[in-house]
């Protein structure tokens, strides 16, 4: 049985309860992150705690648990969810709290509700370019809004967009904005390869900035052996990369081997997916 944090009390998943009057509940207004943990050590822990602190200052939501605090907590929850799988995904929730009434500006004197429970996740996929399980993806133009470097529990525009990818067969949709310029998929970052070059989408307010995409640049630079670039990523290179690629913290760094129906490139698998999924790999848990 999954147990689960809320509030400052440990307690069985099914039993977790918050108010309708919940802000988070009413109006998205809350902040989340997704933490893997493997074998008990989590990826990227201080950068996602990081991530959420930022999220939560740029609403204004005031949320006195320290890195360190957070560290003690997400262990505690792992240790109470070992039985459950040998990888687990730690899901971490702040909204602004339960009000008294529905009303659209930030109340004063409430308390966030704070919430996160644990679930399993799969294996990292081999570091084989021959037994990965490649990803087929769609696209669409990227109809969200223009905080998308807020990780927002609204997450209704990159549902439909899900959706709508779900609805088509495929495992993702990448998404394009007005200018036909990539921003990410609806549930991931996005890369793409050419002529042995890395090269992903700037970190603007069209994309969330995900850890995952923050340890595979910062380990391939570090690595040295496969150069990286971060700038604007057109259409037409997506449809003529040599690979392309989707991360998440939940899928680390997936191949793409199909979009929109056609292969991309040979449809293999590429050699720079193999090469920088065993560095990022190596060394994911240093960060
Ligand atoms: N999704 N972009 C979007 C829109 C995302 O929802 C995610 C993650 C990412 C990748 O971020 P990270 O590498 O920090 O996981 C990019 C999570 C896992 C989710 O909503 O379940």
């Amino acid at each position: 049985m999954s147990i689960a944090y809320l509030n400052g009390s440990f307690l069985p998943l099914s039993e977790a309860r918050i108010s309708p009057l919940d802000r988070g509940f009413l109006f998205g207004d809350g902040i989340y992150e997704v933490i893997p943990y493997y074998g008990g050590k989590p990826v990227g822990f201080n950068l996602h705690m990081q991530r959420m602190a930022d999220g939560l200052a740029s609403i204004e939501i005031k949320c006195d648990k320290s890195i360190d605090d957070w560290r003690v907590l997400m262990e505690e929850l792992i240790a109470k969810n070992a039985s459950l799988n040998e990888n687990l995904g730690v899901y971490i929730h702040v909204s602004r709290g339960a009000d008294t009434k529905r009303y659209h500006a930030y109340p004063e004197n409430v308390e966030p509700t704070i919430f996160a429970f644990a679930f399993a996740i799969k294996d990292p996929e081999p570091v084989d370019r021959d037994k990965v399980h490649p990803y087929s993806v769609c696209s669409t133009e990227d109809l969200r809004w223009k905080h998308c470097n807020i990780k927002s529990t609204s997450l209704l525009g990159n549902v439909m967009h899900y959706q709508q990818g779900y609805a088509a067969g495929e495992n993702e949709i990448l998404l394009f904005n007005s200018k036909g310029e990539l921003t990410e998929g609806s549930s991931c970052n996005a890369f793409i390869v050419k002529d042995g070059v890395v090269i992903t989408p700037i970190q603007d307010n069209q994309i969330l900035p995900g850890i995952t995409r923050r340890i595979i640049l910062d380990s391939l630079r570090a690595d040295g052996s496969i150069p990286v670039e971060e700038r604007t990523v057109t259409m037409d290179e997506v449809r003529n990369a040599d690979e392309v690629w989707i991360s998440s913290s939940s899928k680390e760094i997936a191949p793409v081997t199909r979009l929109d129906g056609k292969a991309v490139n040979d449809g293999k698998v590429g050699a720079v997916w193999e090469a920088a999924f065993r560095i990022y790999t190596d060394h994911k848990f240093e960060y």
